[in-house]
């Protein structure tokens, strides 16, 4: 019987909807238009111990091109009151993992991991949109089994 219930809650997992979805954000920020003036990732995202999270940008990152670039866009003047009111802007989260899975980015950055074959091709998102399945078992598995990473069930679903 509890053999039966685990092999249903695994098929569930496995069926999870993978459709592409896209938050609507406190700001039209664009990730095209800022990488394609030369903007890196580590610029805006770093990686702080113990290595789980990658951080969101300041508004100050923002602010420092922004109290002069484009000051006059609505968007930009929502921006300023953001950064004057010094709340964090609360972006919608877009990449979601179970808490009850243990993940780390850092493992996977220094196992050379590029962003985008867990984020597809943010370089050319004007909306930042969940589009692989990076957040399900499958989606995990699939890449553990190329990459010869482990794919026992402790593996992810043990905390270390
Ligand atoms: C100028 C700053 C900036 C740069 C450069 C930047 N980002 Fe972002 N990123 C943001 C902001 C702001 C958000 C939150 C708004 C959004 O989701 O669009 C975000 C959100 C994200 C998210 C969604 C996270 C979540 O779960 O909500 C991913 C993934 C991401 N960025 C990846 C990247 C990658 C990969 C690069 C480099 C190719 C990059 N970003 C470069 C500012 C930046
Ligand atoms: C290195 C300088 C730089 C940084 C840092 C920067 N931006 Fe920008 N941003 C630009 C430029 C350049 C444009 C294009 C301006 C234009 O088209 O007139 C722009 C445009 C925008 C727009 C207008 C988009 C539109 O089409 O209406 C928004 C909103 C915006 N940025 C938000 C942000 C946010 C939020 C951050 C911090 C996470 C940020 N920017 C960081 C340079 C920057
Ligand atoms: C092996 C896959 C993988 C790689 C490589 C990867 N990410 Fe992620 N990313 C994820 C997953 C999974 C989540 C959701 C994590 C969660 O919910 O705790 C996530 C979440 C995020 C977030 C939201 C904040 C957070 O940490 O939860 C940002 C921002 C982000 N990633 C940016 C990046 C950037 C920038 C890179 C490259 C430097 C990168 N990611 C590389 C899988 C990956
Ligand atoms: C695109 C490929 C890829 C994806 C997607 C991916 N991984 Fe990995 N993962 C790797 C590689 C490569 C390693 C490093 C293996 C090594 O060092 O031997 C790794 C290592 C790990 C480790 C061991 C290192 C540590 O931090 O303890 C865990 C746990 C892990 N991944 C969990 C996950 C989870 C959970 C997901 C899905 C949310 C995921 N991975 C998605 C490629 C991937
Ligand atoms: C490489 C990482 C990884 C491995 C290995 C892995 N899982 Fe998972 N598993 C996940 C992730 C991530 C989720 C969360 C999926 C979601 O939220 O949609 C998950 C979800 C589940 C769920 C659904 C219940 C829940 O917590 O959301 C079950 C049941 C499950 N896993 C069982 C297993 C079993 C049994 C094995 C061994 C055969 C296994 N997993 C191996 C990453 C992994």
């Amino acid at each position: 019987m509890l053999t039966a219930l685990w092999l249903v809650a695994l098929m569930l997992a496995f069926q999870q909807d993978h459709s592409q979805t896209a938050p609507v954000q406190p700001l039209p920020y664009s990730h095209k238009t800022h990488l394609a003036i030369g903007l890196k990732c580590a610029d805006c995202h770093t990686n702080p111990d113990p290595g789980d999270r990658m951080e969101f940008p300041d508004t100050a990152t923002c602010m420092a091109c922004h109290a002069t670039i484009a000051k006059d866009n609505p968007a930009i003047q929502k921006l300023s009151e953001f950064a004057k009111s010094k709340q964090p802007i609360p972006w919608v989260r877009v990449y979601v993992v179970s808490a009850a899975v243990y993940w780390n980015h850092r493992s996977h950055l220094e196992a050379q991991v590029k962003c985008e074959a867990c984020h597809g091709a943010v370089a050319r998102m004007d909306v930042m949109a969940n589009v692989t399945n990076v957040t399900t078992m499958a989606g995990c598995v699939d890449c553990h089994q190329q990459r010869k990473a482990g794919t026992g069930c402790a593996f992810c679903h043990e905390e270390k």
